[in-house]
C-alpha cells in the first residue's frame, strides 16, 4: 500500500476513534464509518444520511476474533459461511451481545457484522482497533456511491474525511442473511449469490416480501433510486420509446444500439458480476445528465441478477408511485 494511503489511513482512525464519521471504500459501496460501539459516533450517522433510526447498521470488523466479541453463534452453519465467504459481501445478522449499543441495532437483539474484502477498509479497522459501524455513504433513499466522487456529491460537507480506493469491485451491497437456531433467511440478496451461499449451507429461506413497513428492516420497498425517473422495459419496449433527452442501461451487447442521449452497455460479454461493478456508478453517471428518464432493460435472474433485478425495482418503485402521486 502506498505511503500516502497509508497516512490517510492513521488520520481516519484517528477520526473514527474520536467519534467522527469516515467514509471509506469496501469491495461492496462506499461505507460511513463511525465507531460502532460509541452511541453518539453512531447517532451522527442517522442525522447527517437523514435515515430513520428505524433502520440498523452493519457492523465491519477484522477477524473472528472481534465478532465472537460482538455476538452469539447460535448456529454451526456460521462457521461454514465465514469460511468460504469471509472477507466478502456477506452480512450475518447473528444474536448481539451486550457491549452492541442499541442505537446500532435500532433496539433488535439482533446485529449485522461482515469482514469487507478491501485493504484500506481492513486497514482502517484495524488502526481504528474497534468495530466500525456504516452504512452505504449516500443520503437515505439515494443511490449507493461506488466511488469516493459520488460520496463527495451528496455528504461532502457532513463528514470529516472521505479515504479514495477508487472503483468498488464488486458495486453491489452485501448479501444479508439472518442467522437463527434453527433456519436461516435471507433479508437481502446482492453480492454472494443465493446459489453459492446454498451450496455450501443447503436451505435458505425468502423473507416474505418487500414493505415499506417500518419494522422491516433492510426491506423497505423504495430505495437506492436516481432523481431522474427510472423505467424498466424489454428491449422491444425500450425501441419504441421515443422521447428526447432520454437514456438507456443495457446489460450486454455491442455499443448504440438505437438513439437515445445516451446509452450505456454494463457488459459487453454479458458477465453479471460486470454489470453489477458498473450499475450503481452507470446510474450516478446518467442522473447527472439531465435527463428526463432512464431507462433499463431486465437482467436474467439468476445468480448476481437477482440483486441487481432487487435494486432496480426498487428504484423503479418510486418514481410509479410519484407519477400515481
Ligand atoms: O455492502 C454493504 O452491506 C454496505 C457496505 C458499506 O458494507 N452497507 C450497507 O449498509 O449496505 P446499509 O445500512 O445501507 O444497509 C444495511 C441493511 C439495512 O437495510 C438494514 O436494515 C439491514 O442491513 N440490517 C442491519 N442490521 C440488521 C439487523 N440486526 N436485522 C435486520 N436487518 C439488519
Ligand atoms: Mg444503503
Amino acid at each position: 500500500m502506498e505511503e500516502k494511503i497509508t497516512e490517510q489511513i492513521k488520520s481516519a482512525a484517528e477520526i473514527i476513534r474520536n467519534g467522527g464519521l469516515v467514509a471509506f471504500p469496501t469491495e461492496t459501496v462506499y461505507g460511513l464509518g463511525a465507531d460502532g460501539l460509541n452511541s453518539i459516533a453512531v447517532a451522527k450517522v442517522f442525522e447527517v444520511k437523514n435515515r430513520p433510526t428505524f433502520n440498523p447498521l452493519i457492523l465491519h470488523i477484522e477477524n473472528q476474533t472481534r465478532l465472537h466479541t460482538l455476538c452469539e453463534i447460535p448456529n454451526n452453519k456460521v462457521y461454514d459461511l465465514i469460511e468460504e465467504f469471509w472477507p466478502g459481501p456477506l452480512t450475518l445478522v447473528l444474536p448481539k451481545k451486550i457491549i452492541v449499543p442499541e442505537i446500532v441495532t435500532a433496539g433488535l437483539p439482533s446485529v449485522g457484522v461482515r469482514i469487507p474484502q478491501n485493504q484500506i477498509a481492513l486497514e482502517l479497522i484495524k488502526e481504528s482497533d474497534t468495530p466500525i459501524a456504516a452504512p452505504s455513504a449516500n443520503l437515505f433513499g439515494q443511490l449507493s456511491p461506488t466511488r469516493a466522487g459520488h460520496v463527495q456529491k451528496q455528504l461532502g460537507d457532513k463528514i470529516d474525511m472521505i479515504l479514495d480506493g477508487g472503483k468498488c469491485s464488486v458495486g453491489i451491497e452485501s448479501t444479508i442473511l439472518l442467522i437463527e437456531e434453527e433456519v436461516i433467511t435471507l433479508l437481502r440478496p446482492g453480492g454472494i449469490p443465493l446459489e453459492s451461499l446454498r451450496e455450501v449451507i443447503g436451505e435458505i429461506k425468502l423473507f416474505p416480501k418487500k414493505t415499506d413497513r417500518p419494522n422491516s428492516p433492510g426491506q423497505l420497498a423504495f430505495h437506492y433510486s436516481p432523481k431522474t425517473p427510472l423505467l424498466m422495459l424489454t428491449v422491444d419496449n425500450i425501441k419504441k420509446y421515443n422521447r428526447t433527452k432520454t437514456g438507456a442501461i443495457f446489460f450486454k451487447g455491442n455499443d448504440s444500439k438505437f438513439n437515445f442521449t445516451k446509452e450505456i452497455i454494463l457488459s459487453r460479454s454479458g458477465s453479471l458480476s460486470e454489470a453489477a461493478a458498473n450499475l450503481f456508478s452507470t446510474l450516478h453517471k446518467l442522473d447527472n445528465l439531465h435527463l428526463d428518464c432512464i431507462l433499463i432493460e431486465p437482467f436474467p435472474q439468476v445468480g448476481l441478477g437477482v440483486a441487481l433485478m432487487d435494486r432496480i425495482q426498487r428504484a423503479v418503485a418510486k418514481h410509479e408511485l410519484n407519477a400515481i402521486l
